[in-house]
């Protein structure tokens, strides 16, 4: 049975010539980073190498890139050093943030380390600006703003430059989830008030288990693991060479595409909305799919029917995947906290699909995908 994987959200496939810079890491050159021989000279050189090539595409720093094992490590990180070591008592987040922030802002708010606000929505699921603005302004302790620039389950997108120029009016600090839009749009990180970034590879046809966090420069915090001085005594522990060295490919390859592919995938994004919206005459789209949108998501509300409980099964059973809610809470009963947040009232009643692209999918797969729904819905 043919496979259609349109759940690039949660995960992509590595991408051949990145697993081709990758191989020599994992076979001949396997010297240790830290060892002053030739062996570990040139492992070490591929990591700088790497850390140098990140920087450049994001616009920061070589010294600002810190090498991770992925998303969750790095917001964890960002967040907990704001609280630690850069004296924010005080957070701003969103109730619709990945659970990778979530949970470690929940966190720190129970043991009572942080108070801990949530910023208003809009009805269709962007951060209301304005009461962002009133939050920061009401308090004049220091505080950290942590929201994502994508929304992983229903794309929408962050006005990066105007939460930055709120943060630098309230002198907060300010860290971005950048999970699903680094590798998927040009990043200009020193055009933007901001003091950390998240990233992962796995997202955009790297491997998985790494990514970067993006420290500013003007901020100092302590290390993030104790031991060994690897990532300049920062994170400590033998280096995740490969996946260093596949990161930084991956990246290079998604920005050298990146005109071609993201009109590619917007193109898709745009016909699978047309072809459910002929097929099905009651589909909402969640979140602000055709305006200030990620063009690789497209979070599709159906309607509950007596099918409805079965739909992701028998997907999965037709070759199909798709996401019901994030990757790490798709447990098909549960009800997404980011459908929630948008639909406080009704949420119960509308069957979330969330179709994730990447430039490996075609129109013909939406086809298939919709005609099976129509029987499945
Ligand atoms: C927006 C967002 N943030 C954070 C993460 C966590 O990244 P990782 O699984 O690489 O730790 C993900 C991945 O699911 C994500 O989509």
């Amino acid at each position: 049975m043919q496979r259609i994987y349109f759940d690039n959200a949660a995960t992509t496939a590595l991408d051949a010539q990145v697993l081709d810079a990758m191989m020599p890491y994992m076979t001949e050159k396997f010297g240790n980073p830290s060892s002053i021989y030739s062996y570990g000279r040139e492992t070490k050189m591929a990591i700088e190498n790497a850390r140098k090539s990140v920087a450049k595409i994001v616009h920061a720093n070589p010294g600002e890139i810190f090498f991770t094992s992925g998303g969750t490590e790095s917001s964890n990180t960002a967040i907990h050093a704001a609280v630690r070591d850069l004296g924010c008592t005080r957070i701003i987040s969103s109730s619709i943030e990945h659970h990778a922030t979530l949970h470690t802002v929940e966190y720190l708010h129970k043991t009572k380390q942080a108070k801990l606000e949530y910023v208003n929505l809009t009805t269709n699921g962007h951060i209301d600006l304005q009461h962002l603005d009133a939050l920061l302004a009401h308090s004049s302790e220091k505080t950290l703003v942590t929201l994502m620039h994508a929304n992983n389950e229903i794309g929408n997108l962050l006005d990066l430059n105007a939460v930055g120029e709120l943060c630098r009016k309230y002198n907060a600090i300010f860290h971005c989830d950048m999970v699903q839009t680094i590798g998927h749009y040009p990043i200009n990180l020193h055009d933007i008030y901001i003091h950390f970034a998240s990233s992962a590879g796995h997202k955009f046809h790297g491997p998985k288990g790494v990514g970067i966090l993006y420290v500013n420069e003007e901020i100092k915090i302590q290390p993030m693991l104790n031991g060994g001085s690897q990532e300049r005594n920062m994170r400590a522990g033998t280096e995740n060479l490969y996946g260093i060295v596949g990161y930084a490919k991956a990246l290079e390859i998604a920005t050298e595409g990146y005109e071609q592919d993201s009109q590619y995938i917007q193109g898709l994004k745009n016909y699978m909305i047309e072809k459910l919206r002929t097929t099905f005459s009651d589909i909402l789209l969640n979140g602000d799919a055709e305006g200030n949108s990620l063009y690789t998501v497209l979070n599709i509300g159906f309607p509950l029917t007596d099918k409805s409980d079965m739909v992701l099964f028998n997907l999965d059973m037709a070759g199909i995947c798709v996401s019901g809610g994030s990757a790490c809470s798709s447990g098909a009963n549960s009800i997404s906290h980011v459908i929630q947040a948008l639909y406080p009232q009704n949420a119960a009643s509308i069957v979330p699909i969330r179709f994730s692209f990447s430039k490996q999918n075609t129109k013909e797969e939406i086809d298939i995908v919709v005609d099976k729904l129509k029987i499945m819905i």
